[in-house]
């Protein structure tokens, strides 16, 4: 596939699974179904480059493509590697990627990507003031977007909260660790989502990831100041999002 108007490609490396898939830019939604491939283990940044490759290649995309990566990610650069291997700390992910495919990548932080896909496309679509998007999964992650602008790499899923990160105690992976009821998660939220609004004072949160399909089990167990709504493009963000930002930059 040529690189056409308004379409793009985006890819969302996970922990578990690297997906991918063609992008229309203007409807913010997929163009093609999407392909998943498992995430190589020890997922090294060489192993994990090989499989964006075959993605691109499964989709005959030979133009400049966006890429999630579940960590900091400073111009092209993964600082950090909360959940995953640590031989992407300091790598210039971008730089490899590039390498290993051919084409250029724009490696951009996987909840900035939801974030900026779902001001753009999704639930917080249009919105004119300070939008915190969420995503609740084996971390948490965070988008700050201010009047359609994102401030990137907010790492508020680190948050030290009662002494802990906050990560640990109100991911949804620590919900099915401790197999916490959807009462005692929510109680775990409410001080997470209040120590965050305390310091942000956001119009709008928008909670992402797996769990946000069930939000009408949970959210009435969490009290915030600031509304809150579940984000809108599922497990898609990550891709539409990676396609937008690499469009835009
Ligand atoms: C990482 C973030 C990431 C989040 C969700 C956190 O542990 O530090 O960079 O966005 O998990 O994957």
């Amino acid at each position: 596939m040529t690189k056409k108007k308004n379409l793009g490609l985006g890819i969302d490396i996970g922990g578990s699974g690297i997906k991918g898939a063609p992008v229309d830019l203007e409807k913010g939604r997929l163009a093609d179904e999407r392909l998943r491939i498992p995430t190589p283990q020890p997922s090294t940044p060489e192993a994990v480059a090989e499989v964006v490759g075959q993605i691109l290649d499964h989709f005959d995309w030979k133009g400049p493509f966006g890429c999630t990566f579940p960590a900091v990610v400073q111009h092209g650069v993964t600082q950090t590697a909360a959940n995953v291997d640590k031989s992407w700390i300091g790598a210039d992910a971008q730089k490899i990627i590039h390498a290993a495919t051919g084409r250029k990548a724009i490696v951009v932080n996987d909840a900035d990507a939801a974030g900026a896909a779902e001001v753009e496309f999704g639930a917080a679509k249009g919105h004119k003031g300070v939008v915190a998007v969420i995503t609740l999964g084996t971390g948490i992650g965070s988008a700050l977007v201010h009047r359609g602008r994102l401030m990137p790499n907010t790492e508020f899923g680190h948050l030290e909260v009662d002494g802990h990160d906050a990560e640990t105690r109100a991911a949804d992976s620590a919900r099915e660790r401790e197999e916490l009821s959807w009462e005692d998660w929510g109680a775990r939220l409410t001080r997470y989502f209040g120590v965050l609004e305390n310091l942000i004072w956001p119009d709008l949160f928008v909670v992402g990831g797996g769990v946000s399909k069930k939000f009408s089990r949970w959210h009435p167990y969490v009290q915030t100041r600031t509304p809150m709504v579940p984000a809108e493009l599922l497990n898609e963000a990550g891709i539409i999002g990676a396609a937008l930002l690499a469009e835009s930059d």
